[in-house]
């Protein structure tokens, strides 16, 4: 039998955005692509509904094939509310007839994590080969993370932890780890005596949809600044890792993390925001943040790290840009044309790794620039596994690599309660502020606009 056979996935919270949107899709295309054999799925829900409804409202955002009919024929539905424990005897019955490879998906709000994970144990549910998966935010802030931690930890041991940021299961993130360390030439020029400045941007171009109510509690910098702004911080700062195992890959994000230094911060909110559906009328919730930072080792010694997340922007892209130091050896009577050095790890939509450089104009003693580039989807397609297909996957076989441990939670709400950014200013949605042109350096403003980043 493979790993991925016998598999039983509940979601709790299995009638959310997520669960319909992300897992129950990419469950759909892993099945269809044989990576998922035999397997159970059980979406729960506290609301009343027959297995009928519960598939019609997972099966919206699924593009159907033939496999369709196959597929959900394993899935089933147990009403449950988090808080009456007779309900997780229900899912207890119904897990009986499931296989015994079990996955929690806690797709819920953090404030209903500790209540889930101490029905589940108190229920007996979570068995030798169960893990339990954490959607993020994994608490709110630096205290609630803390407690919900100490929480789960006295009821499971960290093997079964699963704590989701799904950004390091996109192809391009994994990508950064490989490009960095399996290629001798890149890692030595990611220094302070060779780059300039680094920017980490996730810009979306519509507001917060119908998860208004979710958003208000937390805002950009606890939404997208507080895990996936730092995480790929952390994987551009880390130091090589002692071997490519959970341990050390997650010893060396910390090491990084707890050198982080804010040096400067600024927060945002579009118009029209506060006339979100679920949004209070008078919230200073924050759409939008820009942060400077650096990290205090000899490595990075001075190079700074703008990151900037924001929703209602102009387009939607996120990427991760190095520029490297001008040249000062340039020809003498062109200086002007030559281009700083970049590197960039273009995470979504065009995902690939492009190198820029100075070349020969033929025929003149001038120069132009020249984009040395890794096009990921003219190489492998346009079909890639989505990020919640890996992070399936990568749970299934207990692969825990990108996953969070719990120190590294811990360092990023340290960081997220040291930001002070003041009030938020009000932008124009598909616009760019112009705060944010004064903050972030050119290239990152120009991408924001139309026509930029590729
Ligand atoms: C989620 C945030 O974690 O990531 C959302 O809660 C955001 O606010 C989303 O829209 C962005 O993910 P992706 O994969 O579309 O870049």
């Amino acid at each position: 039998m493979k790993n991925s056979d016998n598999v039983t996935f509940v979601i709790l919270g299995g009638t959310g955005d997520l669960a319909r949107t992300k897992l129950v899709p990419s469950l759909y295309e892993l099945y269809k692509e044989g990576e998922v054999g035999e397997f159970d799925l059980i979406g729960t829900s506290r609301h009343d509904l027959s297995r009928e409804e519960y598939l019609k409202q997972v099966g919206t955002s699924i593009e159907r094939g033939k496999d369709w009919e196959d597929f959900r024929q394993n899935i089933r539905f147990s009403q449950l509310d988090f808080y009456k424990p007779g309900d997780y005897e229900d899912l207890r019955d119904e897990l009986m007839e499931c296989g015994d490879h079990r996955l929690f998906y806690l797709a819920t709000l953090p404030q209903h994590f500790s209540e889930i994970t101490d029905n589940l144990a108190k229920q007996d549910l979570v068995k030798e080969s169960s893990k339990v998966l954490y959607e993020k935010p994994f608490g709110d802030d630096l205290e609630s993370a803390r407690q919900l931690n100490g929480c789960i930890g006295e009821l499971f041991p960290e093997e079964k932890i699963y704590r989701i940021d799904h950004y390091l299961d996109k192809e391009l993130v994994g990508n950064l780890s490989v490009l960095r360390f399996s290629n001798s030439i890149v890692d030595p020029l990611l220094t302070a005596g060779s780059v300039n400045h680094v920017q980490i941007i996730a810009s979306e171009n519509f507001g917060v949809l119908d998860r208004g109510e979710f958003y208000d509690r937390y805002g950009a910098v606890k939404d997208f600044f507080q895990s996936h702004l730092l995480q790929l911080l952390s994987l551009v700062g880390m130091a090589h890792p002692q071997d490519m195992s959970a341990k050390s890959i997650r010893d060396e994000k910390v090491r990084v993390l707890k050198q982080v230094k804010l040096l400067d911060s600024l927060v945002g909110q579009y118009r029209g925001y506060r006339e979100e559906p679920g949004v209070s009328q008078d919230s200073n919730t924050d759409t939008l943040v820009a942060v400077k930072a650096a990290i205090n080792n000899d490595r990075w010694k001075d190079v700074p790290f703008y990151l900037l997340s924001g929703k209602n922007l102009v387009r939607k892209y996120s990427q991760i840009y190095v520029e490297f130091n001008r040249s000062n050896v340039g020809y003498p009577s062109e200086e002007d044309s030559l281009v700083p050095n970049s590197l960039i790890i273009n995470i979504q939509p065009n995902q690939g790794i492009n190198f820029t450089i100075n070349t020969k104009v033929p025929g003149k003693m001038s120069t132009e620039p020249a984009r040395m580039e890794f096009c990921h989807s003219c190489h492998h397609g346009p079909n890639t596994p989505s990020a919640y297909e890996n992070l399936l996957a990568q749970a299934i076989s207990g692969d825990q690599r990108s996953f969070l441990r719990y120190d590294e939670i811990e360092e990023q709400w340290r960081l997220v309660d040291q930001l002070n950014p003041g009030e938020p200013f009000i932008y124009e949605p598909g616009e760019v502020p112009g705060a944010v042109r004064g903050f972030i350096p050119d290239k990152s403003w120009h991408d924001l606009e139309e026509n930029g980043a590729s």
